[in-house]
């Protein structure tokens, strides 16, 4: 939630009451008068468990990873971790000693397994091999790695690789439900083709994907009992089998807010026009291509949800006529009939009362922003508008930045030019405040 300069100690009570035992929320200054909280792995102590599989070469990328986006990386390493890499690859990675024994010579205040679980924001264990995952299931203390895990009070997520074959021997997947009986988050391994030549279940995800999970983990849950549906990216009108009718959004601001709002704890369902983006980790994705279909997945799906955010760039004309053929070029004297697309965000303004959601809509304007933006929420019905510029190279359409003004029913406020991912943050800061009034009222 965005807060005022003057309010430092209100931040601070936030702060306290939203994560009352772990200190892992960002309070980031974006402008003078305004902090916001934001996910974020900048600061925070991840320790990282490297075990023997072969796999751990993925891990050295992750942990580079993790010390470019300046989180405080710890890494131990098993004995058999350090067949195949050696831990001085870790070490130059993290710029920090690696921990590989659980009895070491330092001076009797400092005990390794102690410290590294008592600093931990978060301990993953990455690659966990079968064996580390049976021992950790069985409680076994005979290293610095499990004697951590059971020290930590902090949350543990571990990262399953191995052959196939191996993931889905019944003692592996008992192992692994006993883990997440004990809280331990598991990172599903992706299918695929292994080094041992075989397919199947057992490969470690890609960092990306870890990412996620980790900023999941250690995001503050503020949306935690909410169903929210987002629309991202932009449609396509076909005209013949070739072409199409288009617009130049990317998707990824809806794709933020999808990434943010399950970070916070949302269920999210996430429906999306043609993009190169990923679905993100924990979101439903559905794919749709055309208007038409977009406003039949949109229509079908809104009852279930508490808030419904339109980010996509609807098409507002298709083509009147779709030809089964490609349109040839001697046909060039053809002239193009055009007719209008459902206005979808006007129809969930018309259902929203009923069906008991907050309506969140997004208005790409290029000039006259805020009147343009205070139109479309009153003849839209809106609950929260956000009026993007999309005349800057740094904001609207494609950018990784942007820069909108919130506007509701009690005034306008301007958000400063930040990452998508932040803008998305912010709204969420702004939606939460609605909902919590909402709920009084
Ligand atoms: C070349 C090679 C690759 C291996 N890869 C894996 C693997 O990906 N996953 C796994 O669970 N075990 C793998 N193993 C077996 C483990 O290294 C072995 O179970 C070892 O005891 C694990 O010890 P740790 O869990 O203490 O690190 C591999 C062994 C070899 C020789």
């Amino acid at each position: 939630m965005p807060l005022h300069r003057n309010s430092q100690s209100a931040a601070v009570a936030v702060k306290r009451r939203l994560a009352a035992d772990v200190d892992f929320i960002a309070l980031v200054e974006l402008r003078e008068d305004i902090f916001f909280m934001h996910t974020t792995l900048a600061g925070k102590r991840i320790v990282v468990g490297v075990t023997g599989s072969i796999a751990a070469f993925k891990v050295a990328g992750w942990v580079s990873n993790l010390a470019k986006e300046e989180a405080r990386v710890a890494v131990m390493m098993t004995d058999s971790a350090c067949r195949f890499v050696a831990p001085l690859t870790f070490a130059a990675l993290s710029g920090e000693r690696v921990h590989t024994s659980l009895f070491t010579q330092e001076g009797a205040d400092v005990i390794s397994h102690i410290q590294l679980a008592r600093e931990a924001d978060l301990v993953v264990i990455a690659p966990a091999t079968a064996h580390t995952i049976a021992r950790l299931a069985h409680g076994l203390a005979d290293d610095l790695l499990s004697c951590t895990v059971l020290a930590t009070r902090a949350k543990v997520l571990v990262c399953p690789a191995m052959n196939s074959q191996m993931y889905s021997h019944p003692a592996v997947q008992e192992n692994i439900e006993k883990l997440k009986g004990y809280g331990c988050q598991v990172l599903t391994p992706e299918s695929g083709r292994m080094a041992c030549r075989e397919e199947g279940p057992g490969r470690l995800p890609e960092w990306e994907q870890a990412r996620e999970v980790m900023l999941q983990i250690l995001a503050v849950p503020d949306l935690t009992g909410e169903k929210i549906l987002i629309t991202a990216g932009p449609t396509r009108e076909p005209l013949d089998p070739a072409r199409f009718l288009s617009n130049r959004s990317s998707g990824k601001m809806g794709y933020a807010l999808a990434r943010t709002a399950k970070r916070r704890g949302a269920e999210v369902i996430l429906i999306s026009g043609p993009t190169k983006l990923a679905c993100p980790p924990g979101v439903s994705c559905v794919q749709v291509e055309t208007a038409r279909e977009m406003e039949e997945a949109v229509l079908e799906h809104c009852h279930q949800a508490s808030v419904v955010i339109k980010a996509a760039a609807v098409s507002d004309f298709r083509p009147a006529m779709h030809f089964a053929e490609k349109v040839k070029k001697e046909q060039a004297e053809l002239q193009l009939t055009l007719e209008q697309t459902t206005d979808i965000l006007k129809e969930l303004g018309r259902r929203k009362k009923k069906a008991g959601f907050l309506l969140v809509g997004f208005a790409a304007e290029s000039q006259n922003h805020t009147a343009e933006g205070a139109k479309k929420l009153k003849n839209k019905n809106l609950d929260l508008i956000a009026i993007n510029d999309i005349g800057s190279a740094h904001t609207g359409f494609e950018a990784d930045t942007n820069q909108v003004t919130l506007l509701d029913k009690n005034g306008s406020s301007p958000l400063p030019l930040v990452s998508k991912e932040q803008t998305a943050d912010l709204i969420w800061d702004h939606v939460v405040r609605m909902l919590e009034k909402k709920d009084k009222e």
